[in-house]
């Protein structure tokens, strides 16, 4: 798609539901399990507290939702940072559990471990920018990379995810002139997010573009529903009328033929 100049465009499940339905619009090139997960299904103010398990559980759901689906999961914080055996363990468990290949966070410092899962067979996207698994060693969700040598050692990642063997990268919240740079400099695909337009594709988390996030969606999403609203009208006309006693209707009684 990248030689062919066509975007990509993968969105977020976690569930059974949500996969069902986004496999049957065919709009997404891929699904992602991410471990926003944590936040959107969980609660949980990062990604941090996301797990082995929760991963492999919402994978197990995303694929029962959308048979032939090519799904990503995300590798949660630290389930590729402990030794080789550990790695390939987990991702080997996502995989069981559905996924078509996994996403891991990091550049240089994870080339090696990429270049071990790609040959035990198993895809890889690399994961830049924004690193929310490393939110608190940067400070903060704040804007980075205006700095230039913050924006070579980026393009020096995204080299290092290439030649390891990944197969496409995630650029998240970089300067849109970054984000191109970084682009065309690569063969592999880049999927942004919070990225600008250059890139070959877009990921959205989404419960952001469908306005299911409230508060916490992000300035860069484009909200394309406003969900959240219509699920509070729908539970508030089914409470009124059972008040009411408008639902349910009185079934009348079947006759019983003698
Ligand atoms: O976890 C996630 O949803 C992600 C996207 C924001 C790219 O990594």
């Amino acid at each position: 798609m990248k030689a062919r100049e066509e975007k990509i465009v993968m969105l977020t499940a976690y569930d059974a539901w949500m996969a069902r339905i986004l496999a049957a619009s065919g709009a997404a090139d891929m699904l992602l399990v991410g471990d926003s997960l944590g936040m959107v299904e969980l609660g949980y103010d990062t990604t941090i507290p996301v797990t082995m398990n929760d991963v492999a559980r919402h994978t197990q759901a995303v694929r029962a939702g959308a048979p032939k689906a090519l799904i990503v999961s995300d590798m949660p914080f630290l389930s590729h940072r402990i030794g080789p055996a550990t790695t390939m363990r987990n991702a080997g468990r996502l995989m069981r559990k559905g996924a078509t290949a996994v996403k891991l966070e990091g550049g240089i410092s994870i080339a090696g471990s990429v270049e071990r899962i790609v040959t035990a067979g198993i895809p890889v996207m690399g994961h830049l920018g924004l690193q929310p698994q490393s939110v608190h060693a940067i400070g903060g969700y704040r804007r980075q990379f205006l700095r230039p040598e913050e924006q070579r050692q980026l393009k020096q990642d995204a080299s290092a995810l290439e030649n390891a063997g990944a197969f496409a990268i995630v650029l998240e919240c970089v300067p849109d002139e970054l984000a191109q740079e970084v682009t065309a400099a690569l063969r592999i695909p880049v999927i942004g997010i919070g990225s600008g337009p250059y890139c070959d594709g877009q990921v959205l988390v989404t419960h952001d573009l469908l306005g299911l996030s409230g508060a916490q969606t992000p300035p860069f999403a484009r909200q394309y529903a406003q969900l959240g609203d219509a699920i509070q009208a729908a539970v508030g006309s089914f409470a009124r009328d059972v008040r009411s006693g408008a639902f349910p209707q009185a079934r009348t009684r079947p006759t019983v033929n003698a």
